[in-house]
């Protein structure tokens, strides 16, 4: 549904700092690089402690990263074939977490029953990738579309960002294209103007209007000859959990988000770029360019970005009752998405509900943010769609 692009204040509900994930997403959790065979890799998907590990044959599994003998983190034992085995007492759970042997154990003598948590997981886009929810409805759920990255026209830049503020927050700033006053002094975009807004059961796209000159629009190929500025339209796509925005043909950045826990946020980034060089001359220097792009034009953007995002987080956790204000329709219609996809999910899984549940009410704030969000979703245009 296409929503009004006025801008007018409204009241930000700080609830949308307090919600957890819709787990019944694929989640990133590492690059595929970072896992050789053999080795295995401990990672957090909003708080669940997850081991990766990959076989002497390539393939990559999940399991939870507690032993269900006494609860040893299993990324501190070893791979065996296609098990874990653990430390402390040599038990090994397979790729569907059922303990298989025990060392110890006379040949003849039945197992106890003891399973670790296996999670569903793929490899895509040079990401290994986690689905944290209810594994019966992993197949149902597909990963981002990335078309650029088997083309051979972008130049694709991997970055890793780590964030400590809450994955709204993250989200708010990637959405907000209204902060390039953040990155004047690196000749970033100005003159922003929201054009178009809709929202969906499950995303929020937003068109905007910016304007560049200087060195970055010369990088990017953007100057003209007259005076320098050139306008262009940025479209943003948050597709729930993830970001992707495109700047008319020059650029594509997909944010893949890993929420962490309530404070902590991280995302890997693929930025393709379209780098007017010769074909025969981009190939060799392809390798040489990649790091340089990253650290060059990227991070001093993404630098203060994180200290923008992690000053809010700190500014929130010393009164979360402040109420601060925004007049940005997108970012109201994205903490609607994000508040809508936590509770959403919570009436759904009725066991994972309570253990959110447990977990906000130690923080003292899950009624208080579950009737929010409901009352927040009832006044959602596209309820109706649901
Ligand atoms: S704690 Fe893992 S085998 Fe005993
Ligand atoms: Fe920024």
């Amino acid at each position: 549904m296409e929503l009004a692009t006025e801008l007018k204040g409204q009241t930000i509900q700080n609830q949308v700092r307090e919600v957890g994930i819709n787990p019944n997403h694929w989640y990133p959790v590492a690059w595929a690089e970072q896992l050789k065979a053999g080795q295995i890799l401990p990672v957090t998907v909003w708080q669940q402690a997850i081991a990766v590990y990959r076989t002497a044959a390539g393939q990559a599994f999940a399991l939870e990263n507690a032993c269900p003998h006494k609860g040893i983190e299993l990324h501190k034992g070893e791979v065996m074939g296609n098990c874990i085995a653990c430390p402390y007492h040599g038990w090994e759970f397979d790729q569907d977490g059922q303990c298989v042997n025990i060392p110890y154990f006379p040949k003849t003598q039945m197992l106890p029953r003891a399973a670790a948590r296996s999670y569903p997981t793929q490899e895509k886009y040079g990401i290994l990738w986690v689905f944290p929810g209810d594994a019966a409805l992993a197949s149902q759920h597909s990963l981002p579309q990335v078309p650029e990255f088997d083309h051979p026209d972008w130049v694709l830049v991997p970055i890793t960002g780590k964030f400590n503020a809450h994955f709204s927050i993250c989200n708010e700033n990637t959405m907000d294209v209204f902060h390039g006053y953040l990155h004047k002094n690196l000749q970033g975009w100005f003159d922003p103007a929201l054009l178009s807004l809709k929202e969906t059961a499950a995303s929020v796209q937003a068109d905007y209007r910016v304007r560049y000159k200087g060195k970055l629009s010369k990088f990017l190929g953007l100057a003209t000859p007259n005076d320098g500025v050139t306008t262009r339209i940025v479209s943003i796509d948050y597709h729930y959990p993830h970001y992707h925005s495109t700047l008319e043909g020059v650029s594509s950045l997909y944010l893949m988000r890993l929420p962490v826990g309530p404070k902590e946020t991280r995302s890997f980034s693929l930025l393709f770029l379209q780098i007017r060089l010769p074909k025969w001359l981009l190939k060799p220097f392809r390798s040489f360019l990649v790091p340089l792009i990253r650290r060059f034009l990227f991070m001093p953007f993404l630098e203060q970005d994180v200290e923008m995002m992690e000053s809010e987080q700190q500014n929130y956790q010393v009164n979360p009752q402040r109420r601060y204000v925004e007049v940005n329709p997108a970012i109201i219609a994205l903490q609607r998405l994000i508040v809508r996809q936590f509770v959403q999910q919570s009436s759904l899984s009725e066991s994972f509900s309570e253990s959110v549940s447990q977990n906000l009410s130690e923080q003292g704030s899950y009624k208080e943010a579950t009737t929010v969000a409901e009352a927040k979703v009832e006044q959602t245009p596209e309820n109706s769609m649901r």
